[in-house]
């Protein structure tokens, strides 16, 4: 399949989160050197060190540092010292409620600590960019919006999804201000539906806290940490009443990014949806955990919540056209088995 991509040198910020942990793991898998960043606000150092041991065997190289994304000139020093190619940018907090409580936090870290990010890049003269986006910033799209596509207007509902929103904007108006002055820069924004499963060789996972996806809640059940599954509304206009998600595989999401990565030219400036292009309801997801674990996992009914549409999947024909991703996990008990497996393999998650 054409000629092979040659090694990069990439930076991935937010690499001891979830997302984080799998692209430094895959990237190195595949051959790259990763420097993986984190300030361990919300990540783990045990994600770096699972990392760095399944490196010793891979034929990509790794290296961490803890440094946040808000120190200009410590990400430039990073940029230059590892003589970094591109960056692929996972790290933000990233709590819906949170950011309603707390909005100012989640500007200035997510929004604030992107634009400086920019700027390290700049001053170390770095020129590729990969953005972790979000489908919340296209708010609650009408039912006529759905399977939604990239041109569907963006309209976020909470701090949260207007922190990402800003640095797509932000990064519009970079690249153009870069074109203007004949300075290449290239970004792809990927705006991700739902995130899910684990690397499937458990080596590393998925350990939020608080949890507050739908999936590694249902297995926290089976697993016994949580007494029972709420499910917010169970009288929406869907077949079975409960919401419908789009689950994309966390290994599937970073293969799109990789797939991205290797024909980012300068000048580019994507944005692309990450979703399987099809949903699958709350009580589905339920029914796959229960078959994937062989546990009752109780549940109960709760009013619905502010801000819940009845349907969010994507239309991900974008990426698969241009890009020529196609997801492996497409079935739905297959990516929960894989959350499953490492949630067994490490009951308390990661040990830090
Ligand atoms: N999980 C999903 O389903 C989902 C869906 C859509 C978009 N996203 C986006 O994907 C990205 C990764 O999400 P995740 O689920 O892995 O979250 P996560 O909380 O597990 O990982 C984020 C990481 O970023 C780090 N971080 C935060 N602020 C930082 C800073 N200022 N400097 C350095 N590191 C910092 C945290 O410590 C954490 O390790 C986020 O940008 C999120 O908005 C996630």
């Amino acid at each position: 399949m054409g000629t092979p991509n040659p090694p990069q040198r990439i930076l991935v910020t937010g690499g001891a989160g979830y997302i984080g942990s799998h692209a430094c793991l895959r990237l190195v898998e595949t051959g790259h050197s990763v420097v993986g960043l984190d300030d361990f606000s919300r990540g783990h150092p045990g994600a770096f060190r699972a990392i760095a041991a399944a490196a010793e065997e891979l034929p990509g190289s790794f290296t961490s540092v803890e440094a946040s994304i808000g120190d200009r000139r410590g990400c430039a020093e990073i940029l230059r010292e590892h003589d970094i190619d591109l960056v692929m940018h996972f790290a933000a907090l990233a709590y819906v409620g949170e950011s309603v409580e707390q909005p100012l936090r989640y500007y200035d870290n997510n929004t604030g600590g992107a634009i400086s990010l920019l700027e390290a890049m700049m001053d170390a003269g770095v020129e590729r960019f990969v953005f972790s986006s979000t489908c919340a910033t296209y708010g609650e799209p009408g039912a006529d919006r759905i399977p939604i596509a990239e041109d569907c207007p963006q309209a976020p509902i909470n701090p949260y999804g207007n922190s990402k929103f800003m640095v797509e904007q932000v990064l519009f108006d970079h690249a153009e201000a870069c074109r203007l002055a004949d300075k290449p820069f290239a970004f792809a924004a990927l705006r991700y539906f739902n995130v899910a499963g684990s690397d499937p060789k458990t080596r590393i996972g998925e350990d939020h806290r608080p949890e507050t996806h739908l999936i590694p809640i249902c297995l926290e059940v089976a697993a016994g940490r949580r007494e029972r599954l709420m499910i917010f509304g169970d009288d929406y206009d869907t077949e079975d009443g409960t919401c419908i998600r789009d689950y994309v595989h966390v290994c599937d999401l970073i293969d799109a990014h990789i797939a991205v990565m290797n024909q980012l030219a300068p000048g580019d400036t994507h944005t692309l949806n990450v979703g399987l292009g099809h949903g699958w309801s709350v009580h589905q997801v339920l029914e796959a955990c229960r078959a994937v674990t062989g546990k009752a996992i109780p549940e109960s009914i709760s009013p619905r919540r502010a801000g819940d549409p009845p349907k969010l999947y994507a239309n991900s024909s974008r990426i698969r056209d241009d890009f020529g991703w196609s997801p492996q996990f497409t079935e739905l008990e297959a990516t929960v088995a894989t959350a499953w497996a490492w949630m067994q393999a490490n009951p308390s998650g990661y040990a830090d």
